[in-house]
């Protein structure tokens, strides 16, 4: 067991206009969310189901905010190309991704909350996107999704996990054990029990598409999963010092 894991974050802020340009503050905001959400600290724990309850995972995993890097650009848009990662496209250059988690906040459009990489990829591409409106719980960031929550999902993805439908029908794996089977993602905030594939789904897992306020845990199989990456010879061992 290698105890509390902890990654150094570079945050790469893209701005075309002052409001773009969040604060240190609102950057705080965002991480301190992850270190409450991959803790199993945060404080609407409390909300998940009976019936789930032996499943919470608590991650043991924390963050530190490495450096800011603040760029101003002329896109108003970024799109899911990977074109905010590069300086040659109006983005910011990936820095040191094989010891650190590198998070660009900027203007995705087309409604995009946020998108990840997952391990094995590209080192210039790996990462986390997220929307500058919904980065963080002040500032720019917009309800529903301004919890957050987006970025917990997104580190989920970076570390491994699936959605928790497997993005697929009910026999479709999400690689995760403890995790309900289901067919398709929830949205909203969903009322309990929700019954898909002759299960409750677990609607208040962080790796389905409900509001910010509406996701509060990650389950024992998906610390394991996550956690395995930084075991000997795992996908992500590097960002251990
Ligand atoms: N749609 C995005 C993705 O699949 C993120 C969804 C995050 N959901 C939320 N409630 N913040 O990666
Ligand atoms: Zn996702
Ligand atoms: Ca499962």
């Amino acid at each position: 067991n290698l105890g509390t894991i902890t990654i150094p974050v570079i945050v790469h802020v893209l701005y075309n206009n002052a409001t773009e340009n969040i604060s240190d503050q609102q950057i705080a905001s965002q991480i301190a969310v992850l270190n409450d959400d991959f803790s199993a600290t945060n404080n609407d724990i409390n909300q998940v189901p009976s019936l789930f309850s032996a499943n919470v995972g608590d991650v043991n995993i924390q963050f530190t905010l490495d450096r800011v890097i603040r760029k101003s650009t002329t896109r108003t848009s970024f799109g899911t190309n990977d074109a905010i990662k590069f300086d040659a496209q109006g983005g910011s250059d990936v820095v040191t991704p094989s010891t650190h988690l590198n998070m660009w906040v900027g203007d995705i459009g087309g409604g995009i909350l946020g998108y990840a990489q997952f391990p094995g990829g590209n080192a210039a591409t790996d990462g986390v996107v997220v929307g500058t409106a919904f980065f963080g719980t002040t500032g720019t960031a917009t309800a529903p999704f301004d919890g957050g929550r987006t970025m917990t999902h997104e580190v989920g993805h970076w570390l491994n996990l699936r959605h928790i439908w497997g993005d697929g029908r009910c026999k479709r794996d999400d690689f995760v054990a403890d995790t309900p089977s289901s067919d398709s993602p929830n949205y909203g905030c969903p009322s309990f029990p929700t019954t898909k594939c002759r299960t409750t789904d677990m609607t208040m897992n962080y790796m389905d598409y409900v509001d910010d306020r509406c996701m509060y845990m990650f389950t024992n199989g998906q610390s394991e999963r996550m956690r395995a990456l930084f075991a000997a010879g795992g996908a992500r061992e590097s960002i251990l010092p």
